[in-house]
């Protein structure tokens, strides 16, 4: 494989988007999230090696840095970190928007029938590759990514993303019953898979590793436990499952497992309640779970189009961000059974959801948990997810006009809040003007 070409020192102009706080901080009314976004109107972001080098007032920096350094003018745009999608199936990528089912159902009459022809490397590689072209052109650059049971899928999805130089999380789908023969490993098979993988994968370049069993209905409790045992015998590793979608899975989970003591002590037992453990939705959790969870500083990813186009339920995301023991949280698209691989977009979700049990997202607090806190839920602080100098220049440049809509609102706007409000209700893949990942244009 050849190595991904370093790219040339390269000087952005826009406005840029930071924070001088946690928007969460001190709860959902506070008032600490009209304060916590930091706009640099006229900015200037240096990318060297990368990376960012440096950033500031245009004005300011650019005299003292040499005058033939080639710059991407995107003044008018805001300039932020790429988008981090803590959640998403890239093998459902052909099985988006089927019609008509509920979880359990959606999974066997749509999921199954797609996912079983990712043993074909050809056909990984190809969907692996039109799925990385329209992560990045949301504006997506880092992505919590389920692949299949066939270690095929995964090696497609890993050389692709190395190919591109993207930061990703994926790892193979453990599963050793209540799934079709096709898509079914074994406890064992599945352990020496998934390790081979981690050998090649984990830390190769900016790729990393996540074990995967797919939610605890198709695990038997010795492939939980083998998921535990490989997270233990690596450090660094991620561990990504499901959790608590809808209440007939909790159901059938307490079915088949009648020695714990509910969904989330299965994976406890196993020991996969953890940091740097993606759970996806835990639309369902209890009060003890969200002190479980806030105790294991494990993430939740949210993922409001998922759950709303499975009629799933409305996940209670200020009662995990509850500042006396927050939850992590980020957000996630959960294509395929989200229907849309756009961050901006799951925003806009997050947001009606979050109304509709009487709570008001502010745009600072959802573009936190669509970048910087997403990177903290993940672990990834200091690595991705802000605009701050030695970090990975993984880059997001928005558009707040870009369509005739949009354009009408903004031009209306009162303030920047105003401006990212209007984005994150009225955006999508439109709004995204350019995408930069390691500093190297790549939408
Ligand atoms: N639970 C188990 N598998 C899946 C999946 O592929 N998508 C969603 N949304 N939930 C799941
Ligand atoms: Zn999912």
């Amino acid at each position: 494989m050849t190595p991904p070409t370093r790219a040339l020192p390269r000087i952005l102009r826009g406005s840029l988007l930071r924070f001088r706080h946690d928007p969460f901080a001190h709860g959902p009314f506070s008032g600490a999230a009209e304060e916590a976004l930091d706009i640099e109107p006229d900015g200037l972001l240096l990318i060297e090696n990368g990376k960012i080098a440096q950033i500031g007032p245009y004005g300011v920096l650019r005299p003292t840095l040499p005058p033939d350094l080639p710059e991407d003018d995107h003044s008018g745009c805001l300039i932020g970190p790429g988008f981090i999608d803590a959640h998403v199936h890239y093998p459902q990528l052909r099985a988006v928007a089927s019609y008509g089912e509920q979880l359990l159902t959606w999974l066997t009459r749509y999921i199954f029938p797609e996912e079983t022809r990712f043993s074909d490397p050809a056909y990984a590689a190809e969907v692996a590759r039109i799925f990385l072209d329209q992560l990045l052109s949301t504006g997506t650059t880092t992505a919590a990514v389920y692949c299949t049971v066939h270690p095929e899928s995964v090696e497609a999805f890993f050389a692709e993303s190395a190919r591109r130089n993207t930061r990703m999380i994926a790892g193979k789908v453990l599963m050793d019953r209540n799934a079709p023969d096709a898509l079914c490993d074994t406890a064992q098979t599945g352990y020496d898979q998934s390790r081979l993988l981690i050998d090649r994968w984990h830390g190769t370049g900016r790729q990393l590793y996540a074990v995967t069993p797919r939610f605890a209905p198709t695990s038997t409790p010795e492939q939980l436990r083998l998921a535990g045992i490989l997270l233990d015998e690596t450090p660094g590793l991620y561990m990504q499952t499901h959790l608590l979608e809808t209440q007939t899975e909790e159901a059938w989970v307490r079915r088949l497992f009648p020695d714990r003591s509910g969904y989330l002590d299965v994976y406890a037992h196993a020991g996969l309640v953890r940091p740097r453990a993606i759970f996806g939705h835990g639309v369902h959790l209890s009060g003890h779970d969200r002190h479980h969870c806030h105790d294991a500083r494990c993430a939740i990813a949210h993922c409001p189009r998922s759950n709303l186009f499975l009629g799933s339920g409305n996940f209670d995301l200020f009662a995990a961000l509850d500042p006396g023991r927050p939850v992590r949280v980020a957000l996630g698209s959960d294509v395929g059974a989200g229907d849309s691989l756009s961050i901006l977009r799951v925003m806009n979700e997050a947001y009606k959801v979050a109304h509709a049990r009487g709570n008001r997202l502010h745009p600072a607090q959802s573009y936190w948990l669509a970048t910087t806190g997403a990177a903290c839920a993940l672990e990834l602080s200091g690595v991705i997810g802000e605009l701050a100098p030695g970090i990975e220049a993984d880059l997001c440049v928005l558009d707040p006009a870009a369509t005739p809509l949009s354009a009408e609102r903004v031009s209306r706007a009162e303030s920047w809040n105003d401006v990212l409000f209007a984005l994150t209700m009225l955006g999508d893949d439109r709004h995204v003007r350019a995408t930069y990942v390691a500093g190297t244009r790549a939408a």
